[in-house]
């Protein structure tokens, strides 16, 4: 399989919040943003891997700023690192000011997904090659998540977490 870069999984949506999507103080609903991120991932991932791609986990969510009515939001997703058949996406969210244009950050998360066949086992994934600065903090960092989103779910010992006890040690 042919090595890919974090830019051949670009993803970018953007659209407005309307009545409907909104909270009572009339920003956008967690729920809604979580979904639009989580669809965002989801064709990244597919981008990556050629591949169905469900979501395992989401590994981390940052509301940072709230995203009033109205808002333009733009969502960027992208392949940070692969593992054997589970891809990381990094989304950052981003909303842009009426008037000057000017974009800020509002919101970033981390979801994984893992590639399937058409009955639902996992496949391998092409692997990935971080190109910029910022692609290459995400991949280094990324076995971390991993463990850790593993040994929340249950699904390895802490004591196998190399990467999470080297922090501590
Ligand atoms: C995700 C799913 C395919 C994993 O299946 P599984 O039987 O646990 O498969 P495996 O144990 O072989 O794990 C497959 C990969 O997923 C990773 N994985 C599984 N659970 C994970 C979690 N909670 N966090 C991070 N990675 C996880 C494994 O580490 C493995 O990665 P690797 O091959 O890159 O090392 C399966 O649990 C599933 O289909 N879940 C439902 C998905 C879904 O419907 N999502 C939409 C929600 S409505």
């Amino acid at each position: 399989m042919q090595a890919k870069t974090p830019s051949d999984s670009i993803t970018i949506l953007t659209d407005m919040v309307l009545p409907g999507e909104t909270n009572p103080l009339n920003n956008l609903f967690g729920g809604e943003l979580l979904a639009r991120m989580d669809r965002a991932a989801s064709i990244a991932a597919r981008r990556h891997s050629r591949r169905i791609c469900v979501t395992a986990s989401v590994n981390n969510v940052a509301f940072n700023k709230s995203i009033p009515l109205g808002s333009v939001v733009t969502i960027e997703a992208k392949v940070s690192r692969t593992f054997r058949t589970s891809l990381e996406i990094f989304i950052d969210v981003w909303i842009e000011d009426r008037e000057s244009g000017e974009k800020i950050k509002a919101n970033e998360a981390i979801y994984t997904f893992v590639a399937v066949d058409e009955t639902g086992r996992p496949v391998e994934v092409p692997v990935i090659i971080p190109e910029t600065e910022l692609e290459k903090s995400r991949y280094d960092a990324a076995l971390r998540r991993k463990q850790l989103s593993l040994v929340l779910a249950g699904k390895l010992a802490p004591s196998e977490a190399t990467e999470l006890k080297a922090l501590f040690i």
